[in-house]
């Protein structure tokens, strides 16, 4: 990587704001190379030059890929005035340029993916890629084998539009409630609560368990999140690659 500003450097990592790290750079609390430096326009070389801020090393990661167990009650957004969103809740460090790739309702829980790799976000949204995604659903009333072929076939939408082929597999049926899974390859807005509103039953509960070959970690409770792995990583990235 090409030099780049002490300041940004650290900014980029999240360990402040950019006017923040100014006045503590000039106080003192950043280290490069082992030497105090107090010019935040200081050039660095972030593959080699070795960076503390407040006594603790800041490695530079160019790209960060993370995955959040989404709980109900938060907006898929990057900033909203009044309602928390999915980035207040990534507790340490955190960078300026991190959004969530694609949106999950506020009711919605469950797997969401957050990155600064926008090339990577596009692939994986992007419609030529179908990628498929995963959510447990459950559903006043209960659901048929006819329903099941419906959503096979395509459901039209009360929009008119007519979805892609998807997966209805049902877990549990009962009288007035039914427990599914359903896999689709598009990601319209409110789909899975409007594919059921076609077919006559209302979503009370959803989830999203997986994104292509990306599958929330059963050791996730709800507000937590990890780093991913580099072989999800890697999967991700050859699934982006499909079509594009
Ligand atoms: N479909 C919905 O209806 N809501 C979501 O949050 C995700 C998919």
């Amino acid at each position: 990587m090409s030099q780049m500003r002490l300041d940004k450097y650290l900014a980029d990592m999240g360990v402040g704001t950019r006017s923040q790290i100014k006045e503590d750079i000039k106080k003192g609390k950043v280290f490069v190379n082992d030497m105090m430096i107090k010019t935040p326009e200081l050039k660095v070389l972030p593959d080699s030059d070795i960076i503390f801020y407040d006594n603790e090393l800041i490695s530079y990661t160019k790209w960060e890929y993370i995955m959040l167990y989404k709980p109900a009650g938060v907006l898929s957004a990057t900033r909203d005035k009044k309602i928390p969103t999915v980035l207040d809740l990534l507790k340490e460090k955190k960078r300026k340029d991190l959004f969530p790739v694609g949106r999950l309702d506020k009711d919605t829980e469950g797997l969401l993916f957050i990155t600064n790799d926008g090339l990577l976000a596009h692939q994986i949204l992007s419609p030529k890629n179908h990628v498929a995604k995963c959510y447990y659903v459950e559903v006043n009333g209960s659901l048929t084998q006819e329903m099941i072929e419906e959503f096979q076939t395509g459901l039209k939408l009360e929009d008119g539009y007519v979805t892609l082929p998807s997966e209805l597999k049902i877990l549990k049926n009962m009288e007035t409630q039914a427990q599914a899974e359903v896999t689709i390859y598009e990601g319209k807005y409110h789909q899975i609560k409007r594919m059921f509103e076609a077919v006559g039953r209302s979503v009370i509960y959803l989830k999203r368990l997986s994104m292509g070959t990306l599958v929330l970690d059963p050791n996730l409770e709800k507000g937590e999140y990890r780093y991913l792995t580099k072989e999800e990583i890697e999967c991700l990235k050859e699934e982006g690659k499909k079509k594009e």
